[in-house]
């Protein structure tokens, strides 16, 4: 299960994980930013570039079997002319995790090379995992390190209870110290992440964020929303294109009036279960 139902966002909390990432800085070698691809945008610390200054950062995609692959390729283009490492993977299969650690090898090659020619070779790459809520950090860290959780040792960044884990020879993650938020000042941020599930529901009127998500879908998905819920006159405004579903899926109220709200439940749900298909929701030509 995702946490975010139980997380409280103060301004004190976010201070506290900002502080604790900026100590444990001087310690590793990259920052590896937990994405979600299906909205590769709004799931993103808005502040983690300035926190994390130059060190190497690559980003990863995760959830990449819910997105788009042509969507996913253009995300991957797009932060490479950027400067930064991006990867695709899926924690659920482990698709891309091979990847991800050939990567941070190639991004991170002259320092593997300059312990090698200093004798150091039981020295590995240290790397801090970082993600909001419900991108899928703890999927990551079980899928790529197993039970290989690291043995306290009498060094810094280790003794303060703060999670390291032996990859392999070359390689050690680090579990966040403290969470990561989105960006919360940005309503459309918000919508996305509700769409995902990210935030719940009941703090957005569901019928209005299945209109938001229909508007998207219309555009940029037809095909998908036709081959789901059949021809569907999609000129119409999103709320008659979410009535026009419920109808199809015989949602009727008495009075003959189709149960938008139920329709608005069910779309919501095929969604996130992948039932309409593969989507994603922010695209680097349009969004970033
Ligand atoms: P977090 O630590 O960042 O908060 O996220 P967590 O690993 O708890 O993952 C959040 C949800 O996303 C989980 O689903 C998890 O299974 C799912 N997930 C993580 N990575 C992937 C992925 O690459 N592909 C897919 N399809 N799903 C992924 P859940 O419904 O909260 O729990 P459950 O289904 O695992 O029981």
């Amino acid at each position: 299960m995702g946490t975010e139902q139980n997380i409280q966002w103060f301004p004190g909390h976010m201070a506290k994980a900002k502080r604790k990432i900026k100590e444990i800085l001087p310690l590793i070698d990259a920052v590896a930013e937990i994405t979600d691809a299906r909205v590769p945008l709004s799931s993103r610390n808005p502040e983690l570039a300035e926190i994390i200054g130059s060190k190497p950062h690559i980003v990863l995609l995760n959830k990449c079997d819910m997105a788009d692959p042509a969507v996913t390729a253009d995300w991957i283009r797009y932060y490479s002319q950027n400067g930064i490492t991006a990867v695709a993977v899926d924690c659920k299969s482990g698709r891309g995790l091979s990847l991800f650690k050939d990567t941070v090898k190639t991004v991170l090659k002259e320092k593997l090379e300059y312990y090698k020619a200093k004798g150091m070779p039981g020295k590995r790459l240290r790397v801090m995992v970082v993600g909001i809520p419900n991108v899928g950090k703890s999927s990551f860290i079980n899928r790529i390190a197993g039970n290989s959780r690291a043995k306290v040792e009498n060094r810094p960044g280790v003794t303060r209870g703060n999670q390291w884990f032996t990859i392999d020879k070359e390689l050690e993650l680090l579990d966040t110290p403290g969470v990561l938020w989105p960006k919360f000042e940005d309503k459309t941020v918000g919508e996305h992440l509700a769409f995902t599930g990210a935030v719940k529901d009941r703090v957005i009127d569901v019928e209005l964020l299945a209109m938001r998500l229909l508007e998207i879908l219309a555009s940029e998905y037809p095909d998908l929303l036709a081959k789901r819920y059949g021809t569907l006159d999609l000129s119409a405004d999103s709320y008659d294109i979410l009535s026009q579903i419920g109808k199809k899926r015989g949602m009727v109220i008495r009075g003959g009036e189709t149960d938008t709200e139920r329709a608005a439940n069910m779309l919501l749900e095929e969604y996130r279960s992948c039932k309409i298909g593969a989507i994603t929701l922010e695209r680097a030509d349009k969004n970033a």
